[in-house]
């Protein structure tokens, strides 16, 4: 029993919010935003539309795209820092909305590593053949903690949702190799205060970022038992682009080769990853048969990564 991703899908907000309309709420100009980060503009939702909200229209999108209907989801993992409350897990919001089956339903919090650390989960449940078809989402919306006179932080976040059907595939497709890490000695450096807002000392995050993507893309490719040539596309975690580049060119991938929403979209966390991967797909930029390797850090902190080959 193999397991592979066999649909996705993903919803972002309407509102676009430019570093123009930021420029007038703290000071910065979209010159220093765009040259350090790579961010043009962001999607931010409305008082009306909650994480959940986000999650339901990514995941009745992927469950489409896998040719299922929500009964024949047997697992939910939703990988979020921003539910919409404590209790009960947006998870189990979702169990109710989409109309699945009485299954497990739970959240995962490994801030922007998160959806990687659920597609991870799913595979264990698939190759045990303890359960057939997994719903994993991640979904932030980080508008809701983030302070908007903080101009360290405010830049840098949007809102968005991303989801997968991790399945059983052929033995020639699918999850070829992962790693997945913590190290929460880095706490100070990045999480959330009493006031519910992100801190970030971003110097610090960016030097591990760098660091850990390089590595962990590198470590998945050795371990899948191939080459850095062997690697047709790279998704890294949409943070911010010299973060992504150095990512790239640790890989010896091509531009062409990576994708990129950052501009768009900012970092939307645990849904960036998944957002990502549901537009390439659709935009026919991964192809079957494609070694595609998944990266990500985040809060914790977290870092994750996937080697696997595209297709069913
Ligand atoms: N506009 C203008 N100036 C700014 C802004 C802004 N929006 N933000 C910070 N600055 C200023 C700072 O005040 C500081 O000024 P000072 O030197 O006078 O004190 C200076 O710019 C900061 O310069 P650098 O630290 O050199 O900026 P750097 O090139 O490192 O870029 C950034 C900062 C973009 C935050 C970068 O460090 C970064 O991307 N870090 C990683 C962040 C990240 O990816 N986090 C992901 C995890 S998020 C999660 O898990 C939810």
């Amino acid at each position: 029993m193999k397991a592979g991703i066999i649909g996705t899908g993903h919803y972002v907000p309407e509102q676009v919010v430019t570093n123009h309309d930021l420029e007038k709420i703290v000071d910065t100009s979209d010159e220093w935003i765009r040259t350090r980060t790579g961010i043009e503009e962001r999607r931010i939702a409305p008082d009306d539309v909650d994480t959940s909200d986000m999650a339901y229209h990514a995941a009745v999108q992927a469950i489409d795209e896998a040719n299922l209907t929500a009964e024949d989801i047997d697992m939910i993992l939703v990988a979020t820092v921003t539910p919409d409350m404590g209790f009960p897990s947006v998870a189990c919001q979702l169990q109710a909305r989409l109309g699945a089956r009485q299954i497990a339903a739970m959240d995962i919090s490994a801030a922007c590593s998160g959806f990687i650390y659920g597609v991870v989960t799913a595979k264990q449940f698939i190759e045990a053949n303890v359960h057939q078809n997994i719903l994993v989402v991640g979904v932030e919306k980080l508008s809701k903690i983030t302070d908007w006179s903080d101009r360290n932080t405010s830049v840098l976040f949007g809102d968005g949702a991303g989801a997968a059907i991790v399945g059983s595939v052929s033995e020639e497709r699918g999850i070829l190799a992962h790693e997945l890490g913590a190290d929460g000695s880095g706490i100070p450096h990045l999480h959330q205060t009493e006031e519910d807002f992100i801190y970030m000392n971003g110097r610090e995050v960016f030097k591990f970022a760098v660091r850990q993507m390089g590595d962990s893309s590198l470590n998945v490719v050795k371990k899948a038992g191939l080459t850095k040539d062997d690697v047709d596309y790279l998704i890294p975690h949409q943070a911010n682009i010299r973060i992504m580049e150095a990512a790239r060119e640790n890989l010896d991938i091509p531009v062409e080769k990576m994708s990129k929403s950052v501009h768009k979209y900012g970092n939307t966390s645990a849904a960036s990853i998944p957002i990502a991967l549901s537009e390439d797909v659709k935009a026919g930029k991964i192809k079957d048969n494609d070694v595609t390797v998944l990266v990500g850090f985040g809060g914790g902190l977290t870092w994750g990564a996937i080697a696997l080959r595209w297709g069913k």
